[in-house]
C-alpha cells in the first residue's frame, strides 16, 4: 500500500492535490501542534474538509501533544485510520478502544529513537503501527535505515501469530529505499516529498508501488 503524504502538497490547492493522487491506498495526514514536534500544520477543521473533498481513506497521523484529548474527534469526522505517538499518549489502551468504538483504525507511532520491545504488548489492542523513519516534524528529511530492525521485528510477531496488524513505515520513502523497507516487512509506505515532489504525483505513487513489489 502507498500512502502519499499531503504535507509536501501545495496546501492552497489541497483538493486538487487530492485528486491527483486518486487510487492511492490511503492519503496520509501529518497533524502537528508545534509542541509534540517543532512544526505547525492543520487540525480537524481541515481534515474535515479534506474528508469532504476526497474520497481515499484518510490516514490521520497526529504529532500532538494530547492525543488523549483530541484523537478521537478525527475518528469520528471519519478518518479511515487515527495514528497517536506513544511517546505523547497518557492512556494508549483507551484511546484505541474510543477510536475503535468511533469507527476508525487505531495507529500507534513510535519516532526513531524509541524502542519497541516495551510496547509489544500494548500492540494487541491497535491495527497499525506507524515506524517513524525520520524524526517526526518535516518532510523531505533523510531515511534512517537502523528502524527497521522495529520493522523486521514487528512483521515477525504478525507472521508467527502474535500481533495482528499493519506496518507502516513514514520519513525517507523513495524509489532509492522503498525496497529496503519493503524487504523488512512493510506493508504500507507514507511519502511526501518522493509524490508531490514529482512532476505527476499519481505517476511517482504508480512507479512506488511497483517498485515495493519487486
Ligand atoms: C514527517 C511526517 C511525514 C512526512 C514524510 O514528520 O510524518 O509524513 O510527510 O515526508 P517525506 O516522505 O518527504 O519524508
Ligand atoms: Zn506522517
Amino acid at each position: 500500500m502507498i500512502a502519499p503524504s499531503i504535507l509536501s502538497a501545495d496546501f492552497a490547492r489541497l483538493a486538487d492535490e487530492l485528486a491527483a493522487i486518486e487510487g492511492s491506498d490511503w492519503v496520509h495526514v501529518d497533524v502537528m501542534d508545534a509542541h509534540f514536534v517543532p512544526n505547525l500544520t492543520l487540525g480537524l477543521p481541515v481534515v474535515e474538509a479534506l474528508l469532504k473533498a476526497t474520497s481515499i481513506p484518510m490516514d490521520c497521523h497526529l504529532m500532538i501533544s494530547d492525543p488523549d484529548r483530541w484523537a478521537v474527534g478525527y475518528a469520528e469526522a471519519g478518518a479511515h485510520n487515527v495514528t497517536v505517538h506513544v511517546e505523547a499518549a497518557k492512556d494508549p489502551v483507551r484511546i484505541a478502544r474510543d477510536l475503535r468504538a468511533a469507527g476508525a483504525k487505531a495507529g500507534l507511532s513510535i519516532k526513531p529513537g524509541t524502542p519497541l520491545e516495551p510496547y509489544v504488548e500494548l500492540l494487541r489492542e491497535f491495527d497499525t503501527l506507524l515506524v517513524m523513519s525520520v524524526e517526526p516534524g518535516f518532510g523531505g528529511q533523510g531515511f534512517i535505515a537502523d528502524v527497521l530492525d522495529k520493522v523486521r521485528t514487528v512483521r515477525n510477531l504478525v507472521d508467527t501469530g502474535h500481533l495482528n496488524l499493519l506496518v507502516e513505515i513514514d520519513g525517507g520513502i523513495n524509489r532509492d529505499t522503498i525496497e529496503q523497507a519493503a524487504e523488512a516487512g512493510v506493508d504500507c509506505f507514507v511519502a511526501g516529498s518522493a509524490v508531490y515532489g514529482a512532476s505527476d504525483p499519481g505517476k511517482a505513487v504508480a512507479a512506488l508501488r511497483e517498485q515495493a513489489r519487486n
